[in-house]
């Protein structure tokens, strides 16, 4: 039977979310019903209903999410009824050319739910990023949910499911961060502080987070920052070359997503370094450098979409080594809200008043 829920949707550009009623069908072939437990608000919330996405309204908002399994279609092997997953918006297809390499981590072809959720009149629904979790319950393809230990906390376990999980991997997997690696991050909110995190567990024996908030590099220091530098008072490229023994980082991470603080990135790295651009820029955005230092700084020049991350294999080590004491997810949560608070939580986000709020159902 499908089965009636509530959940926040954005109708139409710019107005304001709304918790309304929605219609979720039982699962289909390859396909779950999870019950939310907690869902993190992230900023691709808000630009799918600001319209910066698609125009596909109305959309199901919410997609760092963790939740119960509560049935499953034909064919689901991977998880069952009751299983504590945490939701990913990749599903790999295990056929494409990416996965054929063994390199399932950038397949090319991720699958959703074939289904549609819907409005009480029929309307269908876009979930955000294939999820749509600001909701009881949610139809996802069985793929996207990941069996993690129950023994952790809903409403951080949902994190990893994209922001954390993004800033850590661009860290760990996209840039290789090592032992004794000296690393910069540019952009210290969830993202960015997570890659600080990801790189005090990753060894790096130096890690500078730049910001332009005070708050936020206070932040970053708990995160496991070595050095801060306010960027809005002091040439970030200077300061971090000075605190390289006037080299450069092995390793910057952008999480700003724009072409001055990627410049920065750039330069503030040491010769045959890496940058990691995990900030997501907007399709008006161009970058200008002198082609000659692109070559002769060598190096590697990379972005990382969702931190590199399998979820498979990503998800339940982060969330061990997060029990164990290891890795301070919880100090991502900021606040936790009800399913109607959503649209102020975008308000604080865009004060950068918080890391993460998160809804607790
Ligand atoms: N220089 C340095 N830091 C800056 C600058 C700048 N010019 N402009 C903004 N920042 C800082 C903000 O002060 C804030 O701490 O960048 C941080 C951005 O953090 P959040 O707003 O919390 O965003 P976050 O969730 O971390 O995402 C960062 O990654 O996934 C993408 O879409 C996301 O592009 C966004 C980026
Ligand atoms: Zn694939
Ligand atoms: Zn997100």
């Amino acid at each position: 039977m499908p089965q009636q829920v509530k959940a926040v949707i954005a109708r139409a550009k710019g107005a304001p979310v709304e918790v309304t009623t929605i219609v979720v069908p039982d699962p289909g072939p390859g396909e779950a019903v999870v019950r939310i437990q907690a869902c993190g608000v992230c900023h691709t919330d808000l630009h799918y209903r600001e319209g910066g996405i698609n125009d596909e309204f109305p959309f199901l908002l919410g997609h760092e999410a963790a939740g119960i399994v509560e049935s499953v279609g034909e064919g689901v092997t991977e998880v069952e009824p009751g299983d504590f997953v945490v939701l990913n918006w990749r599903a790999v297809c295990g056929q494409c050319r990416a996965c054929k390499r063994g390199r399932p981590q950038y397949c090319f072809n991720t699958h959703n739910a074939k289904q549609k959720m819907t409005l009480l009149d029929g309307t269908e629904l876009s979930p955000a990023l294939g999820i749509g979790a600001f909701a009881e319950k949610t139809l996802v393809a069985a793929g996207q949910c990941t069996k993690v230990d129950p023994a952790a906390e809903p409403a951080v376990a949902g994190l990893l499911g994209c922001g954390v999980m993004a800033g850590l991997g661009a860290a760990i997997n996209t840039g290789n961060v090592g032992r004794g690696d000296s690393v910069a991050v540019i952009g210290c909110g969830g993202v960015g502080g997570a890659a600080v995190m990801g790189s005090r567990l990753a060894g790096a024996a130096k890690i500078i987070a730049v910001d332009i908030d005070d708050r936020k590099l206070e932040t970053a220091r708990r995160l496991g920052a070595t050095h801060t530098v306010n960027s809005r008072t002091t040439d970030p490229v200077e300061a971090i070359r000075e605190l390289t023994g006037g080299n450069g980082a092995d390793v910057v991470v952008e999480a700003v997503g724009r072409p001055e603080t990627y410049k920065q990135a750039f330069y503030a790295r040491d010769l045959a370094g890496t940058v990691v651009l995990v900030g997501v820029p907007t399709p008006e955005m161009t970058l200008e450098l002198p082609l000659l230092d692109v070559f002769g700084r060598g190096g590697a020049l990379k972005s990382s979409w969702y931190g590199d991350c399998l979820p498979s294999r990503d998800f339940p080590m982060l969330i061990d080594l997060y029990l164990q004491g290891r890795l301070d997810l919880g100090a991502f949560v900021t606040e936790t809200i009800e399913l109607d608070a959503v649209e102020q939580a975008f308000e604080r986000m865009h004060q950068g008043d918080v890391l993460r709020s998160v809804v607790v159902l």
